[in-house]
């Protein structure tokens, strides 16, 4: 090996040392693929336009720790690394933002409709879910009941639930750009105006960004299962995330889940179960509760049946 190859892979080695050591002690491994410092910078321009969105970058796009570089490439990569740093550092999230495409339509809802319907939302600010609905100051004589979505998909089900329910409001969360906009364009194809949108990580706005016992109801239909148990850190229903659900809603309020994958209705059952000086299990400690009519099926849950999936209902009362 001549002096210059040697002194490249020095400088490479110092650069990934200090990234990995500035990175902390990440809360947990390294993911197990290996990524190439071109992924880095073509993550790092994709994740700019999430950043602006307030979402996290892709956990998965995974680490630098242990990057099989070649010199000249990771010193490339130089500015890529600091942001895949930050990455390292961020908390587990129960999504992967795999954007695809807006449709045509998607991208006008976005640039038409979101003044409308979207509610822009930051981590550290907290919403009056309330005075999104009045379009002035909450009239708190007459606050109206309010459901909050988490994990939407493509907002079929929630304008249809929407829809039927005109007395309600519904606040919709999701992080999927296409599923977002595809709602939006629901919304004004059937004139709904009890329906806000926001795209944000519903873990985040649980635990900080809404006030104590704002809500009636919150549900979270088919989550992602995760179902490989070292990914199981990845599911949405987790003892934290059951707390923070308990502290938005009102005494009496309901919060209703639903999966098509056995083992993560076992999961949620037990999770919630557990959790019975906040809830109350409304079909009897260790029991699921049968289909409710006014729920609609969901794309994920026409996806689980053509699959012969069975499907899991869990309704708990707010105590
Ligand atoms: C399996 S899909 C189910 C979608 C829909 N509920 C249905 O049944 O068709 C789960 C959805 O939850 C969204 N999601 C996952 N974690 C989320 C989070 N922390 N905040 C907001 N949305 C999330 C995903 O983007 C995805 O669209």
């Amino acid at each position: 090996m001549d002096k210059t190859n040697r002194n490249a892979i020095q400088s490479t080695t110092k650069v990934l040392k200090l990234s990995n050591r500035d990175a902390g002690n990440a809360a947990e491994p390294a993911p197990d693929s290996t990524v190439k410092p071109t992924d880095l910078a073509a993550g790092s321009a994709r994740d700019t336009a999430k950043t602006a969105a307030g979402l996290g970058a892709d956990r998965d796009a995974g680490p630098v720790a242990g990057a099989s570089a070649s010199p000249g490439a990771a010193i490339a990569a130089g500015p890529a690394i600091a942001e895949a740093r930050e990455r390292i550092a961020r908390p587990i999230r129960s999504f992967v933002l795999r954007e695809g495409r807006l449709t045509a339509g998607q991208e006008r809802a976005f640039r038409e409709l979101w003044t409308r319907f979207g509610v822009n939302w930051q981590p550290g600010e907290t919403l009056d879910p309330q005075a999104l609905f009045s379009g002035g100051p909450p009239d708190l004589s007459q606050p109206r009941p309010i459901t909050l979505e988490i994990g939407f998909g493509n907002g079929e089900s929630l304008a249809t639930m929407a829809a039927a329910a005109p007395e309600r409001d519904f606040i919709g969360l999701e992080v999927h750009r296409p599923g977002v906009g595809h709602l939006l364009l629901l919304l004004e194809q059937q004139g709904l105006t009890n329906v806000r949108v926001l795209r944000a990580d519903a873990t985040a706005l649980l635990e900080t960004g809404l006030p104590a016992a704002s809500l009636d109801r919150v549900q979270l239909f088919f989550p992602d299962p995760w179902p490989k148990k070292r990914h199981h850190k990845r599911r949405i229903v987790q003892p934290s995330v059951v707390a923070a659900v308990a502290q938005v809603l009102q005494t009496g309020g309901i919060f209703h889940l639903a999966t098509d994958w056995t083992p993560y209705a076992d999961w949620m059952l037990t999770m919630l179960d557990n959790a019975n000086a906040l809830f109350e299990n409304c079909a009897g400690p260790g029991q699921f509760s049968p289909r409710p009519a006014q729920r609609p099926l969901t794309k994920f849950e026409r996806r689980g049946q053509r699959l012969g999936h069975q499907v899991h209902d869990l309704i708990y009362r707010r105590r």
